[in-house]
């Protein structure tokens, strides 16, 4: 069993499942530790749906797809990421995608397989676990202590997993399409997707698990003020 800064250290997101499904029991274990993440005020403002049903997956995914083919960019609740990269998040962003299409052999301009890579985020990598985290509407109407919250809850549920074997994707390509989720799901109105972790038992053989895109030095992203 790892600990803690094993688990941090070897965890990486890992795209490509060999589709076992999680026992349930496994499953409501690191739901159940997640659910202790701090939050303020204690208003542990996650709404979690918990999905292993392989047809309601396969629906979302459809939907979700067929969204994109009509040229839909976006249905979402929230804006995940910047609307106007900076540096140094562009260039981070620039090497981290660059680095995962040069060890899959994928050209920069072979849309067409990026695009496949892309779907399969909506194919949820052959796991057979999704979870999608919502919160009320009304936590985020002017406030953004609940994406805190819920983004501390997203790791505590990516960490307990590694307890058990379980690697993991989280999904911001979910937000981008929440509203269609929402809609499959047919979630109360008054919530909004933040985004989805896909969960699984990682695939050994496949080159893209090997992906370990690098991470800034401490000197580059912490002041110590002793
Ligand atoms: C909020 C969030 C959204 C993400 N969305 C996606 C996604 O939609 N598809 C994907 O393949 N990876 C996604 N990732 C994974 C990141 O690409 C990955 O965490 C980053 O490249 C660092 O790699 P590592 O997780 O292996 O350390 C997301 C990660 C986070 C935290």
């Amino acid at each position: 069993m790892p600990t803690v800064i094993e688990a941090l250290n070897n965890r990486s997101s890992k795209r490509a499942y060999t589709g076992e499904q999680i026992p349930k029991e496994t499953l409501t274990k690191i739901l159940e530790a997640a659910g202790t993440t701090p939050s303020g005020a204690n208003m542990q403002p996650w709404v979690t749906y918990a999905i292993s049903n392989k047809e309601v997956l396969e629906n979302i995914g459809n939907a979700i797809i067929d969204t994109m083919n009509s040229g839909v960019e976006n249905d979402q609740f929230i804006q995940y990421y910047p609307l106007t990269w900076v540096s140094p998040y562009k260039k981070r962003r620039i090497t981290t995608g660059a680095g995962l299409y040069k060890l899959m052999g994928v050209d920069r301009k072979d849309n067409d397989t990026r695009l496949k890579m892309w779907h399969d985020n909506f194919r949820w990598f052959g796991a057979s676990n999704v979870i999608f985290v919502f919160t009320d509407k009304n936590n985020i109407e002017g406030a953004k202590g609940a994406l805190i919250d819920c983004g501390a809850y997203m790791q505590s549920i990516i960490l307990a997993a590694q307890e058990f074997g379980i690697d993991s994707c989280p999904q911001g390509s979910t937000t981008e399409f929440g509203k269609v989720v929402a809609k499959v799901l047919d979630v109360p109105d008054n919530l909004a997707l933040l985004y989805s972790v896909v969960l699984g038992y990682e695939d050994k053989e496949a080159i893209i698990n090997s992906y370990q895109p690098d991470k800034v030095s401490l000197e580059e992203s912490v002041t110590f003020v002793d």
